[in-house]
Parts: C-alpha cells; structure tokens; sequence
C-alpha cells in the first residue's frame, strides 16, 4: 500500500511554483474534441485526473501527444462510441464529454461520472440544459444517452450557479443553431479560461465571468494553441501552509485575486500576506485570531479549500465556524483532524472549531481530494509522524506535491508499506 509519510513541524522557506488549473485542463481537454483541427493546450498538470481524461480521448480514437505539461489533440479520426463505466467512473469531469460530443457529433453516449464522494451531486442541471437546446435524453441503469437531429440556441436559467452545468451547456451550444443565453451561470475562472480556449478556435462566446454567459453558435472550429491558467485551489492550499509553517513561502506563478477570498480570511487571521504581481509570500504569525467562513460559489469562500483551512482554524485562539453550503458530505475529514488532537464538533452543515489545539502526527486517511489535502497540511503542522493512506485521492488533483514540498524543507516521502 502506498502511504505519504510526514515528520512535520518543520519551517518551511523558498518559493513553490503554481501548476496549472486541474479543473481548467479536465474541461479543456475535452473541449478540444470540438474542434475540427488540432489543438494545443499547454501547462496541463501531470495528474491522475488529466491521464484518465487522456485514455478516454484514446478510447474514442483521438490521436492524444504528450509532452510533459503539453498535450496536442487532433479529433479528426474520433469515432463516437461509447465511454463505459470503467473510463467514466474514474473522474467527475469525464461528464464534459457529454457536452462535447453531443455539441459536436450531436450524440454521447456515457455512463455516470465519478469523483469525490463528497455529496450527491447529481448531473439534472446538465441534462436539463441539454435538453433546453433540443436533446433528448435516455438513461438506462448507470448509463446515459443524449442525442439530437439538431441543437438550437435557447434561454437556459440554472437553478444553482453549478461549475459543471455551465461549461457542459457552454460545450454543446458552441456547434448548436442560433443564441444561447446561460443565466445565473457560475463565474469561476476556469469557466473564462475554456471560454477564451473555444473562442480561440473561433467560438462567439461572450459574459464569461459573468452571471450571463451568450453563446453564439457556429458551424466550424478551428485549431489553436492555449494556456492553462494557473491553479488557484493548488495555490490555496500551499498558502494554508505557508500560514501555519512558513518564513516567507512564496506561492509563485498566480493570479492573485484568484485566492482574494482566501487571502482576506488568512489576514482576518493575523496571517501577513505579501501580494506581488503574480505571487503571495505568507509566513506564520506568532498567534492566530478565531474566523468564520461559509463555502459558497466564486469569488466566495472556495468549498475546495474549506477543508484545509479546516487545519489553520484548530490554531485559532477561540472558537470559528466553518459552514459548508455547497456539498452534504465535506466534512469526511474531521474525525482525523480530532484523531490528530483537534477539537471540533459537526452538526448538520456547520464545523465548530475549538483552539488552540497541539496537534500530533498519527495514522489518518486522505478519504477524497481536499481532505488528503487537509491531512497533508495537518501532518506538515503536526509534532511527530503523521501516516496518510489513500493517497491515491491527494494525487488526483497536485502535481508533484511530495518535491514541491521538500524543495521548501519539508519532511515527506512516498512510502510503500
Ligand atoms: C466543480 O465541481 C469542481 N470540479 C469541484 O472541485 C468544485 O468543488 C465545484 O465545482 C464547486 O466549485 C471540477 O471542476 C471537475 P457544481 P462540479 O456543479 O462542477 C449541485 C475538487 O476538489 N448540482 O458547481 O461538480 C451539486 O450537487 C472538486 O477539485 C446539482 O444539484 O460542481 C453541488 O451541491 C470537488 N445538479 C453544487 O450543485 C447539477 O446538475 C455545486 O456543484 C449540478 C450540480
């Protein structure tokens, strides 16, 4: 089995460079497919998550190269066949081939996507929207049918600003007939980035960003070459351990009012926070005052960083509150972050955080994405030898995250036991 090993409490210094965007590269990749030509995406993180996304391409005869964080994708000779449960089942955003391949082949045929157990999420804002341009949608057991002789624009109001329902609907009405107006769509910046990646290759799309998103359909895309914006939940989650052990870490190759949310919650802190152009230099304070958060949609509180800011809250001189609005089942985490010596109690939707709490390194288990996350920063804070298991989640979603870490002093190694 293989295990993250940490002898924390160690200063952390130096500078750790920002991969890109996991959830800008798992919709970009394919998105690509709606293209006629070749396209090049570069600064793609090498994670299990862009891998999976890269075997599906495989399977539906993609021609997929490459290159470190490049990859170059030529959809000419796809065949439009079914992606079976084994590929889909691997990731959450294997559901944006839904919207690709119904945009461009006006058909997919899947079974339903993966991902973190942290809630039910299900996919009615997708197919809903679908189904607004036209598609009709047929589900059998586990699997999913979406087809149309044609798709045509159309006024879509989603219910919830939900990330996954926006690009999807943006995906498919990219090739369909006609103006499509997205209405309380989500405004995070990955949304912008695959915007500006399809409009590259020819797409009108306007209001990215926005609550109001246009999507002016057209027949034909061309290739392009695009750049992966830099990772903001990655850099997040380095500058939670910049606050809890850091002498001036830096977290380089940001956008910094892409973690603003973030930033003010750790000076609410007391955390000092250096902002530059595109890095943040954060450094452990002598003492931390007691904060509240509430997850919500961007540019709120990032609920994929409730969980390791779960961690600097047990530092906290008081009590603070964390409110999850976003998931039912974010706080998987907690009971290791009490086995760990925390104080916290859960009712319902809320975390209640009592610190100061010493923490003291144990065996934990990374139970999805954000809470392996929590635990590496836990252990990095923790005196002694914190043992993570299940690391196969953590990996998912950092790129290089045992080197980037040891490169600024830390105690921690890959381990086979
Ligand atoms: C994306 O998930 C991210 N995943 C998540 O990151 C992130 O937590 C989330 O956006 C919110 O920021 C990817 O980009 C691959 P949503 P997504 O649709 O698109 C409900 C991480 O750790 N909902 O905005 O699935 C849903 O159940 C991951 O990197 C419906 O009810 O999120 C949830 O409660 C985890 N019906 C809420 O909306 C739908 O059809 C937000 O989901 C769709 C969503």
């Amino acid at each position: 089995m293989k295990v993250l090993e940490i002898n924390g409490n160690q200063e952390l210094s130096g500078t750790i460079r920002i991969s890109g965007a996991k959830n800008a590269s798992v919709a970009l990749i394919p998105a690509a497919i709606l293209s006629d030509k070749e396209t090049t995406i570069c600064n793609v993180p090498e994670i299990t998550d862009t891998d999976a996304l890269c075997e599906i391409l495989n399977l539906l005869n993609a021609d997929v190269k490459r290159a470190s964080e490049s990859i170059v994708i030529d959809p000419t000779n796809i065949k439009n066949i079914e992606i079976n449960e084994s590929c889909s089942k691997k990731l959450r955003a294997s559901y944006y081939f839904m919207g690709a391949l119904l945009g461009k082949y006006k058909k997919a045929e899947m079974c339903f996507p993966g991902g973190c157990s942290i809630g039910k999420r299900p996919i009615n804002l997708h197919l809903k929207g679908f189904e607004a341009l036209g598609a009709t949608v047929t589900n059998k057991g586990n699997k999913y049918i979406v087809e149309a002789d044609e798709l045509s624009g159309a006024n879509i109001y989603l219910d919830f600003a939900s990330v996954g329902a926006t690009i999807n609907i943006m995906l498919a009405a990219t090739r369909a007939k006609g103006t499509t107006i997205i209405d309380n769509a989500a405004k995070e910046p990955e949304i912008v980035n695959i915007a500006t990646f399809l409009n590259s290759m020819g797409a009108k799309i306007s209001g990215a960003g926005t609550s109001t998103i246009k999507i002016e359909g057209v027949d034909y895309l061309h290739g392009c070459f695009h750049e992966v914006i830099p990772d903001r939940i990655e850099a997040g989650t380095y500058m939670i351990i910049g606050a809890l052990c850091g002498n001036k870490l830096k977290i380089d190759n940001i956008i910094p009012t892409h973690v603003e949310a973030l930033t003010s919650k750790l000076q609410e802190a007391g955390v000092e926070v250096e902002i530059g152009a595109d890095y943040v230099t954060v450094s452990k304070p002598k003492e931390y005052l007691p904060v509240n958060i509430k997850t919500m949609p961007y540019p709120g509180f990032p609920t994929d960083l409730q969980q390791p800011f779960t961690v600097l809250l047990t530092q906290c001189d008081g009590k603070s509150k964390v409110e999850e609005t976003i998931y039912e089942n974010r706080f998987m985490h907690i009971a290791y972050l009490n086995d760990l010596g925390a104080d916290i109690t859960v009712k319902n939707q809320t975390a209640t955080v009592f610190g100061p709490t010493s923490l003291v390194g144990t065996k934990v288990v990374a139970t999805d994405l954000r809470a392996g996350a929590a635990m590496v920063v836990a252990g990095l804070l923790a005196k002694g030898t914190t043992t993570i298991t299940n690391i196969e989640h953590i990996l998912r979603g950092y790129e290089q995250i045992v080197e980037k870490l040891i490169s600024v002093g830390a105690k921690i190694e890959n381990k086979e036991i």
